[in-house]
């Protein structure tokens, strides 16, 4: 099984006398940053709303699409096995897969987006049969799919293994069934809940995640003819549908990590930044804890502000759980942020099994923190050091970067294939605020 490429592919690139040069962020730290950021739609939301067009043949349009790179790929893979994807530029796509027929995946693409095992479901609820291949590991984990096999399994489908590391799902026809996810899992109750819509009968999922992405896409199914309740609970009820229908538009929720990690950038630099176009009610739990830190934090029903206070204050202990927890995704950016506080913080990461992964590289700019049995111990510096660092993943990239923000000096961030995965255009937004910030090469 093979995990991330260690640096990026798309990170190289040969400079005029054949050298590699490495695409990276050069920051030039240590000013507050003030102004507005305009959220953008969420990428855990858009992905599986884009693979759940598999469901419904014809033409849907969808708005609030984050122009990122895990979205193109997505894009990609649903082009590849017959669908029409046109991305309008402008924050929209519309996808017709009136003539998918497909139902296996492509390797190369799906190896390079996680998420993309999340259109099994959606090829069993149109075909009863998909072929995908294993997801690799990623830096931050094993990426385990027993649950959302197991789900599969209670709705009357065969598992199999193919040659070349697929996954084959069948069922000559999926009936409703009952099953109890023995972990919290996004994107088993994603998977498995859309290849319930089209099943026979009703289907019971119990401790199911929560998460907003989770409850935009039962949305979305509702919206083209599925009969879905309890999103947003521990308990989804499905009743099969005969079909889905399409032709018709809908806007995705805004994305709370990327609120999140630009509010953060206002923490850390002591500056001024209010998210406009968001949801507050997406993030309670990392709002009360910036707000623990001695942030300010302003909300309204569609805008987040933060205003930088110092001392930037320990928080006690940080718990990532599945939402309403505190977000995993959140975690490196508000590790990052404790890293300059005036005392002792603690984070224990529950979700994944290596998200400490960048602790390293923040050493290397000078905090002080110290991994003891699954907990980081945070003890608070008065300054980081600006350095060269490597960005591991898509949410340490993003924390790696608000690092760099806040050290006096300048710094260079690579790894930016991942940070484009997750972040559209992540320099122009820091620097419609007043970072100092540009790409190259
Ligand atoms: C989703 O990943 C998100 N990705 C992640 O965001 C997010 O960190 C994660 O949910 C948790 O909130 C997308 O939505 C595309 P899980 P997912 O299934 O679905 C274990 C980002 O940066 N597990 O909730 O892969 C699993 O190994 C990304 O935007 C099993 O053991 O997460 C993990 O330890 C990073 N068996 C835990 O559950 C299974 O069958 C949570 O995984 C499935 C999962």
């Amino acid at each position: 099984m093979t995990i991330c490429e260690p640096v990026c592919e798309s990170g190289q690139s040969l400079n005029e006398n054949g050298g590699n040069e490495v695409t990276r962020l050069i920051i030039n730290g240590g000013k507050p940053l003030r102004g507005e950021i305009a959220a953008n739609g969420a990428k855990n939301a858009a992905l599986p709303i884009m693979a759940a067009c598999i469901l419904a043949p014809g033409k849907v349009k969808l708005n609030r699409i984050p122009d990122i790179s895990d979205v193109r790929i997505m894009g990609e893979i649903l082009r590849q096995m017959g669908a029409e994807v046109c991305f309008d530029g402008k924050g929209s796509v519309v996808i017709d897969t009136t003539n998918l027929s497909e139902t296996k995946a492509p390797y190369r693409l799906v190896k390079k987006l996680n998420a993309s095992f999340d259109i099994t479901g959606a090829l069993l609820g149109r075909h009863g049969d998909a072929s995908v291949p294993l997801p690799g590991g990623c830096v931050i984990g094993t990426r385990a799919i027993d649950m959302h096999l197991e789900g599969f399994k209670s709705l009357g489908c065969v598992i199999g293994q193919e040659p070349g590391g697929f996954v084959s799902v069948k069922a000559n026809k999926l009936s409703g069934g009952r099953y109890h996810f023995a972990k919290t899992s996004v994107g088993a109750t994603k998977n498995v809940m859309m290849a319930a819509v089209l099943a026979k009968g009703k289907t019971i999922l119990e401790n199911v995640a929560r998460e907003p992405e989770v409850v935009d896409l039962a949305d979305f199914l509702n919206a083209c003819g599925a009969n879905i309740t309890g999103q947003g609970t521990t308990k989804l009820e499905i009743h099969g549908v005969k079909e889905l229908h399409a032709d018709f538009e809908y806007s995705i929720i805004p994305d709370r990590i990327e609120t999140g990690t630009y509010l953060t950038a206002a923490a850390i630099t002591g500056g001024d930044i209010t998210v406009s176009g968001t949801n507050p009610e997406f993030l309670k739990t990392f709002l009360r804890k910036i707000g623990k830190a001695g942030q300010k934090v302003t909300t309204g029903n569609d805008f987040i502000r933060v205003e930088g206070m110092k001392p930037i204050l320990p928080v006690g202990a940080i718990i990532t759980e599945p939402h309403p927890g505190f977000p995993t995704d959140l975690q490196p950016q508000t590790l990052t942020l404790l890293s300059l506080s005036n005392g002792t913080s603690y984070v224990r990461e529950k979700i994944f099994d290596m998200r400490f992964n960048y602790i390293n590289e923040l050493r290397r700019m000078g905090a002080n923190v110290e991994i003891e049995g699954g907990t980081a111990v945070v003890r608070g510096v008065s300054r980081l050091l600006s350095a060269p660092v490597d960005a591991p993943d898509i949410r340490a990239g993003s924390a790696l970067v608000l690092a760099a923000l806040a050290a006096e000096g300048v710094s260079e961030v690579s790894g930016l294939c991942y940070i484009d995965r997750g972040y559209e255009k992540i320099e122009d937004r820091f620097a419609s605020v007043g970072a100092d910030i540009r790409r190259v090469p």
